[in-house]
């Protein structure tokens, strides 16, 4: 059994204050099994705490109970959604020098305080945070050297791990860092050593024309670095800025926000996107998001990204008090020459197939009338994306 203690970033503030104790079970082989928490009776009694888990770890009625994910779910989704995922694992293990799988707890602790969200995670109540220190732009071709040596499975040398130690370690698969860029958090996405085309490069030119067809997107650039090499930045959007500097924003995936287990995300739909919307975003914002949800599936279809799964929609929290949309991120297209194509998620009656008709099948899921679909958001989404025929 290991005990953590969950700190939560609220809104505004710059320190994080305890929300709770996390106890993690192994099985016989030392394997990560299960996961219990209890909230404190201090943090509930505060009138600006909020949900740790929006799903499994309501808040009212939580007073003295152990609670365990949903749906048999190993872990908290949302506990899970401030953990590294493949990328950021493997920084780990080659900060720690250690091969992994390291137990999940090492993951949970080593994904530095600046990770994804409003979570830090720290071994007792009264633990400082973990000293972060994001590097510069300045900086990022000493990061792409050590991206590479740890896409390799090579130790990083001595003269770079500095780079790598302080920064926090996000989610996803590809090799990334977080730098900091006059006051504000980028997320510096690079190549990788198995692009078959210049991804950073695509991915900055199909956000950018999201953003020309009407969807919210942050802002993005684009670096040329030695070697012929690209980085594209987006900036974070878990990070606001105020007078005293960046605080954090509480962010879930959708894949927590459904209270679904990873196994099963590629049965998921759209429409339950859209559905968790209308549950948990603040009156004001469920018509607004729940028509960038079904434009943004439109344009994944059209722009053929079907690696549109439930880690690539998010939800962050509100100060009007509730959960909205994220702005979009991990948009690429998929190269395929098949012109029978799919997406990952579930988008209408013809299932995951990337067909606008498809999509019209759900529009009422999304609070849209077919007309309104076709007229507003067909139309809108379409004349901004490539003729992919
Ligand atoms: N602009 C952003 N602001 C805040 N968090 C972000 C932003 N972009 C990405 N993230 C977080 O970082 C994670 C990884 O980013 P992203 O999905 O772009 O990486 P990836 O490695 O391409 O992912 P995948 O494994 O899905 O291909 C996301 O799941 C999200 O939690
Ligand atoms: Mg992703």
């Amino acid at each position: 059994m290991t005990t953590r203690f969950v700190f939560i970033h609220l809104p505004g503030k710059r320190e994080a204050v305890p929300a709770g104790k996390l106890v993690m079970a192994t099985d016989a082989r030392d394997e990560f099994a299960s996961a219990s928490f209890a909230y404190g009776n201090i943090y509930l009694d505060r009138h600006d705490a909020l949900d740790v888990d929006p799903v499994s770890l309501p808040r009212n009625d939580a007073a003295g109970k152990t609670l365990r994910p949903v749906n048999g779910l190993p872990m908290f989704s949302a506990i899970r959604d401030a953990a590294p995922d493949a990328w950021g694992r493997r920084v780990i293990e080659n900060r720690l020098r250690r091969p992994g799988p390291l137990p999940e707890w090492m993951y949970l602790d080593h994904a530095g305080s600046d990770r994804a969200g409003a979570l830090d995670i720290r071994p007792d109540r009264d633990s400082a945070p973990l000293a972060s220190t994001l590097p510069s732009a300045i900086e990022l071709t000493y990061l792409l050297d050590a991206a590479e040596r740890i896409e390799a499975g090579e130790p990083v040398p001595a003269k770079l791990t500095h780079y790598f130690q302080g920064g926090p370690t996000m989610g996803g698969m590809r090799p990334k860092a977080v730098i900091a860029v006059d006051g504000r958090q980028f997320v510096a996405k690079f190549p990788s050593r198995t692009d078959r085309f210049n991804v950073p490069t695509v991915e900055r030119a199909t956000l950018e024309l999201a953003r020309e067809a009407g969807l919210h997107v942050p802002e993005t650039r684009l670096l040329q670095m030695p070697q012929g090499r690209t980085v594209m930045l987006i900036e974070r959007f878990d990070r606001v800025a105020s007078p005293a500097g960046l605080t954090r924003r509480h962010m879930v995936s959708a894949l927590t926000m459904l209270g679904v287990v990873e196994m099963d995300s590629p049965n998921r739909s759209y429409a339950e996107i859209a559905h968790a919307i209308s549950r948990q975003a603040p009156g004001t914002h469920v018509e607004a998001d729940r028509t960038e949800m079904f434009s943004r599936m439109v344009f994944n279809i059209l722009v053929s990204n079907s690696d549109d799964h439930l880690r690539n929609h998010a939800f962050r929290y509100d100060e009007s008090g509730g959960w909205v949309l994220s702005p979009l991120y991990d948009v690429v297209p998929t190269p395929s020459h098949s012109h029978e194509r799919n997406l990952y998620l579930i988008v209408g009656d013809m299932g995951r197939a990337a067909r606008v008709d498809n999509g019209l099948t759900s529009a009422g899921q999304f609070g849209l009338r077919r007309a309104e679909a076709v007229t507003v958001h067909v139309q809108r989404v379409r004349p901004a994306s490539p003729d992919i025929s």
